[in-house]
């Protein structure tokens, strides 16, 4: 399938969507064409991946966790504390055997982009950063703008900056971190270093 014909699945997906959930699933495409232009990726293949991310952002934690053991997605630790998690797991799983999305890095854009993945492609990267700093985003937490201006020149950097920041206040809140959010957040660290 072509990644024109999978955006067009995902915008199908979301017809039906609250408001709120397709109109930042708009500004996610747009920012994520932005940094594919800046950093040289592939715009479409950012722009299909932010098409498909949140198409379960909608349902409640007791629907997730119940589609999530239906469809076999690995629920841990950091999952059963934080069900929504599984939104994107969730997603990528029903674009793979629903919606027919036959590309792999895709698929792992859209299961890795809340908790970040140390394999993440670039594009995965975009999209990710994208996701976190959507402008309403930044206008509710301020903070958030050194994100957003790292992720203009290194995305890894800026992913590392936006992770560690949500670690802080996971701590601060006694709320469980997850492992891959953390083996990410030590390997974009060092390569941001090295850049
Ligand atoms: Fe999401
Ligand atoms: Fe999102």
């Amino acid at each position: 399938m072509s990644l024109a014909a999978a955006r067009a699945r995902f915008e199908a997906e979301l017809a039906d969507r609250p408001a709120w959930l397709r109109e930042h699933t708009e500004r996610v495409i747009d920012g994520a064409v932005r940094l594919a232009q800046i950093h040289e990726l592939d715009p479409e293949r950012c722009a299909a991946a932010a098409a498909g991310h949140d198409i379960f952002r909608h349902l409640k934690a007791k629907e997730l966790l119940e589609r999530s053991r239906n469809a076999s997605v690995p629920i841990g630790e950091a999952e059963l504390d934080a069900p929504i998690i599984l939104h994107g797991p969730l997603a990528a799983v029903h674009a793979e055997f629903a919606l027919g999305v036959d590309d792999a890095d895709l698929l792992d854009t859209i299961r890795h982009h809340t908790t970040a993945h140390p394999d993440m492609s670039a594009e995965g990267l975009a999209v990710f950063l994208a996701d976190k700093i959507d402008p309403q985003k930044v206008a509710r937490d301020p903070g958030l703008e050194s994100v957003a201006a790292a992720a203009q020149h290194d995305l890894a950097a800026a992913a590392a900056l936006f992770l560690e920041r949500r670690m802080i206040a996971q701590l601060a809140g006694g709320a469980l971190l997850h492992p891959l959010a953390v083996a990410a957040r030590n390997t974009f660290r060092q390569r941001g270093a090295q850049s």
